[in-house]
């Protein structure tokens, strides 16, 4: 693994962590891929990284999520850090999906494991999941299996794709990794792609107790973490124009927040009301 050497991610955690991760699995799987092959196949090559993206190491790992050491040790690090168990806590944030979604969106689907979750409960839908590494996509796509998802390299924030044309759009543990401002610019973007009456599902840490945990900050290199801490998501919703907003607290430590898109209001000018004189008139017999 390229990992620095200064970080306290490496003093104190890389000394754990490779107790309770299988370091010569991690390197099988690594050496078992093609990488540069299955990157330039699935990557945008118009795709520009934003400088908070690359500029940052997340989770002690240089180059942060475009390294294949990311993509591979992202989920064997994820499941001791979603208490107190992560399929639970992805689940229980789904169970607050309305309806049965046709189209769904998963935003910084990183590896898929909330992508592929959504594809299970809703084998019905479009799923796609969408992300910013290549890497984590090759690895959400061996993890998907057989299952229908379409793969996206692209930006949450801008992602091109078709306004109005989803039900459902997520977001799961991508805030507490994206700048404030980017945050928002996400809502206003899932707002654009949602159809009216569709549903914006976020997961992610609870903000009121990462609030008080800021050494997590220095010892996770989560550089975006506390200001997420220290705002709203709900009012972030509503200022993005969602109704129905709520924060729901996921096993504690976790948060999910939901938000619809209202429906169009109909001018009065085109809403007439059916009279009986709409009603088809069957021809009178000759
Ligand atoms: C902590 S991981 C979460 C992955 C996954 N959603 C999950 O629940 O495990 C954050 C992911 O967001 C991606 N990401 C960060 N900023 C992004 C952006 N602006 N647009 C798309 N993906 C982004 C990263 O590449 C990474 O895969």
């Amino acid at each position: 693994m390229t990992t620095r050497t200064d970080t306290l991610w490496e003093q104190f955690l890389s000394p754990i962590f490779s107790h309770l991760i299988d370091q010569e699995q991690l390197k099988q799987l690594k050496d078992s891929i093609n990488w540069e092959q299955e990157r330039d196949r699935l990557a945008n090559s118009n795709l520009e990284y934003p400088n908070y993206y690359q500029s940052q190491n997340f989770h002690g790992i240089s180059g942060g999520y475009l390294t294949p050491d990311a993509a591979v040790s992202y989920d064997p690090i994820t499941q001791y850090f979603v208490p107190p168990n992560e399929t639970w806590v992805r689940e229980d944030a789904i169970k607050l999906v309305q309806g049965e979604p046709r189209r769904i969106l998963d935003l910084g689907c990183g590896t898929g494991s909330t992508t592929v979750l959504l594809q299970e409960k809703f084998p019905n839908a479009q799923v796609i999941g969408l992300d910013l590494s290549p890497y984590m996509l090759i690895m959400a796509q061996r993890k998907a299996k057989g299952l229908p998802i379409q793969w996206c390299h692209g930006k949450a924030e801008d992602t091109g794709l078709q306004g109005e044309s989803f039900d459902l759009v997520t977001a799961s543990l991508l805030f507490h990794e994206t700048p404030v401002t980017i945050s928002k610019a996400i809502l206003r973007e899932s707002f654009r792609l949602l159809k009216g009456g569709g549903q914006f599902l976020l997961l992610d840490g609870n903000q009121n107790t990462l609030r008080f945990a800021d050494w997590l900050t220095n010892i996770f290199e989560e550089p975006y973490i506390q200001e997420y801490a220290q705002e709203n998501v709900e009012t972030w919703l509503e200022n993005a124009g969602f109704e129905a907003t709520a924060t729901h607290t996921i096993w504690g430590v976790h948060q999910a927040n939901v938000g619809i898109k209202p429906l169009p209001v109909s001018s009065p000018a085109t809403v007439r009301e059916e009279t009986n004189e709409d009603i088809p008139v069957n021809p009178a017999p000759a």
